[in-house]
């Protein structure tokens, strides 16, 4: 395997397709790329890029597979149980509650919560307002339609089998699921791009799961920066079962479930935040 190869493929793929490689780590890159070039018979990272150069299929079959898309209703039960005590707390003690589901790709997790908050008796759904973003427009178009279509390996009933009768949260009709107006009406969607947008403010729980584990170090961190940011103090953050705070800004957490990826949001001073010290005037 040539690094030279590689690397010359993904700087096509930056520059001419538009796609920031460099945001993602190489391993992540490489699984996806490998794909396509067994679809494609490609011995070579070289011969890849010379099929890709003249084929804008294939350009497009690539762009596919890299984007990370992969999502579901009530992904990871056992978090869900985590994310349900959060809120009941959150609406015990507060007339408004503010969740952001970050990076939420077709909508899925933003209404699961949702749909949580209705389901709950100890959650009062009427204080809780949602907000979803992506960086992905054609997902957050499907986020605002609500309409999901079940595929040969997706199974929505048992997604949702986590409550314990959904009838009220969708209409079902064959294999499409719509999601209910009351759940729809808590959800707002806006595109967020987490290494470029500003950060947000005053959220009392944000959900950010399963991004970080496709991204390139330098940028977890910038992103989990403006996570951080964009929490009131005390507010929760929930990250992806197999994700991990960086060093530098674990002092901005204090851990409430090691295991589900809870935390608290610490100390709202912008140096621990950056690693930076204060400007002095
Ligand atoms: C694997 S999905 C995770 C969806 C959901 N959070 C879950 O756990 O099921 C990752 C999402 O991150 C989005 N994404 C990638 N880069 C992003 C960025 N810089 N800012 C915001 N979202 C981004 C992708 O478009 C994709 O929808």
């Amino acid at each position: 395997m040539s690094d030279a190869a590689f690397d010359e493929l993904l700087e096509f793929v930056e520059d001419e397709l538009a796609f920031a490689t460099s945001h993602y780590n190489d391993s992540y890159l490489d699984r996806r790329v490998s794909s396509r070039m067994r679809r494609t018979q490609s011995e070579t990272y070289a011969t890849y890029l010379e099929t890709l150069r003249n084929d804008p299929e294939e350009q497009t079959a690539l762009l596919e597979a890299m984007s990370i898309n992969v999502t579901g209703f009530f992904r990871n039960p056992d978090v869900w149980d985590g994310i349900r005590e959060v809120l009941q707390r959150l609406t015990a003690t507060n007339e408004t509650v503010r969740v952001w589901s970050a990076a939420c790709a077709d909508g899925r997790e933003p209404y699961s919560v949702s749909m949580l908050a209705h389901d709950d008796p100890e959650i009062d759904e009427s204080s809780v307002s949602i907000l979803g973003t992506d960086i992905s427009e054609p997902a957050l178009e499907t986020a605002r339609s609500g309409v999901y279509e079940e595929s040969r390996t997706v199974d929505f009933a048992d997604q949702l089998g986590y409550l314990d009768d959904y009838d009220a949260y969708v209409e079902r009709d064959d294999r499409i699921f719509r999601i209910a107006p009351a759940v729809k009406r808590n959800v707002t969607f806006e595109r967020h791009d987490l290494i470029n947008d500003s950060p947000k403010t005053g959220f009392d729980l944000v959900i950010c799961r399963n991004l970080f584990i496709y991204i390139d170090n330098e940028y977890k961190q910038s992103m989990l920066a403006t996570i951080a940011q964009s929490l009131r103090q005390q507010g929760y953050l929930v990250i992806g079962k197999a994700e991990t705070i960086p060093p530098n800004l674990k002092s901005a957490f204090t851990v409430r479930d090691a295991r589900l990826r809870i935390y608290h949001r610490d100390t709202l001073e912008t140096t621990s935040l950056t690693g930076e010290k204060p400007t002095s005037k």
